[in-house]
């Protein structure tokens, strides 16, 4: 009986043995990032307190495996081992930061930094994060494709939006006039892996009937977003132009263009009568004044009629006036990546401090 309350007493001093002891050194931050741009610099940073003790080592890990060692005792301090994708640019390394030049695909994976404290107590604390080497589309702005420059309230839009070749895919996503779309008029595609590195093409699909309310002072702005990550976003808008807006719906629309098309052309008929009239014709030549005026009002009357139809087949033809597809090339929120990237970390880092916190307790 009291063999097992002195065990239970004395697992309970080890426990606050341990408490105490990692309430010494810790790890202040870790920041690995997610994303980082192929053939670029990627920045570890391992930041600690010691707490009065004085620092061993700090020692790096890829996928388990030791790349970068940094000792203040040893001269230098700092060494690297070598291993596939990881080429530490030892300038810009120390104890706190490693810095590894021009990543590829093989530098991605997980990465540990593990701090030690000297003799005798030899603490030591670790924490770890993963890195996906990205490769941005290839072809800048993603394409809009199978879209008509203008439409009638009742067709159908039925575009696609497609990225360049990337890795990872890339997250395509569709806004009309501003606004995100509903999920029903998505049309999802598999991406298309190609190529020896597997770089990725993501196609998104809209489809949806045309509404007045998708016209805006007779435009329609339909807009295909390109994210990854935080590292990149780029975007295409193409501007689609509504058939005149009209109330009615579209067949009745139609027919009321025809409509006004046929009551126009009395009008035309009977100016065009006044105006062979003017010059003043001899009373003796008044019959055949009179059968002149006819063929001539006639003749007009159809040139006119003619005329009125050309217009209004030019204002509905596809391809004809007030086609606006203006190809938008926006922003690209590249230069603000390390910002936001920055951001990332500290929110990365503030989980790991949580959980820091958590296993000293
Ligand atoms: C690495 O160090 C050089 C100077 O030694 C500096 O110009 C360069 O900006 C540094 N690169 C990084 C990624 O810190
Ligand atoms: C959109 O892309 C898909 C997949 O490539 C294709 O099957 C479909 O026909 C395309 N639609 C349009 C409107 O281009």
């Amino acid at each position: 009986m009291f063999g097992h309350l002195s065990l239970l007493a004395a697992l309970f001093f080890i426990g606050t043995l341990k408490d105490f002891r990692v309430a010494g050194l810790r790890l202040t931050e870790v920041r690995i990032p997610m994303y980082v741009i192929k053939g670029t610099a990627a920045q570890l940073e391992c930041l600690y307190d010691l707490d009065g003790e004085a620092l061993y080592s700090v020692k790096w890990y890829k996928d388990g495996n030791e790349f970068y060692r940094y000792v203040p005792r040893d001269m230098p301090p700092a060494q690297t081992f070598l291993l596939p994708g990881v080429n530490v640019d030892l300038h810009n390394s120390s104890d706190a930061i490693v810095t590894l030049r021009n990543v590829n695909l093989q530098s991605a994976g997980r990465f540990r930094c593990e701090v030690s404290g000297e003799a005798p107590s030899f603490q030591t604390v670790t924490e770890h994060g993963d890195m996906i080497v990205a490769y941005l589309p290839d072809e800048g702005s993603p394409k809009i494709s199978g879209g008509r420059p203008r439409y009638q309230i009742g067709d159908y839009v039925r575009v696609n939006c497609t990225a360049g070749r990337s890795k990872p895919a890339v997250k395509l996503s569709w806004q009309v006039n501003g606004e995100p779309v509903e999920q029903q008029k998505l049309r999802k595609y598999d991406t298309i892996v190609s190529g020896r590195d597997g770089l990725e093409t993501s196609v998104l699909g809209l489809q949806f009937r045309v509404e007045q309310k998708h016209f805006r002072k007779g435009n329609m702005k339909l807009k295909c977003i390109a994210e990854l990550s935080t590292v990149y976003w780029r975007c295409n808008e193409e501007s689609v132009e509504g058939d005149r807006p009209q109330k009615a719906p579209v067949l009745e629309s139609r027919e009321t263009v025809y409509a006004s098309n046929s009551r126009a052309d009395p009008v035309q008929a009977s100016s065009t009568a006044s105006a062979p009239s003017t010059p003043i014709t001899p009373l003796v030549l008044l019959p055949v004044a009179l059968a002149v005026m006819v063929m001539a009002t006639l003749a007009q009357g159809i040139t006119r009629d003619i005329d009125t139809d050309k217009i209004s087949m030019d204002r509905t033809a596809p391809g004809g006036i007030g086609i606006t597809k203006e190809t938008q090339q926006a922003r690209e929120l590249l230069a603000g990546r390390k910002e936001e990237n920055r951001r990332t970390s500290h929110g990365k880092s503030a989980t790991q401090l949580e959980k820091i916190a958590l296993t000293a307790r």
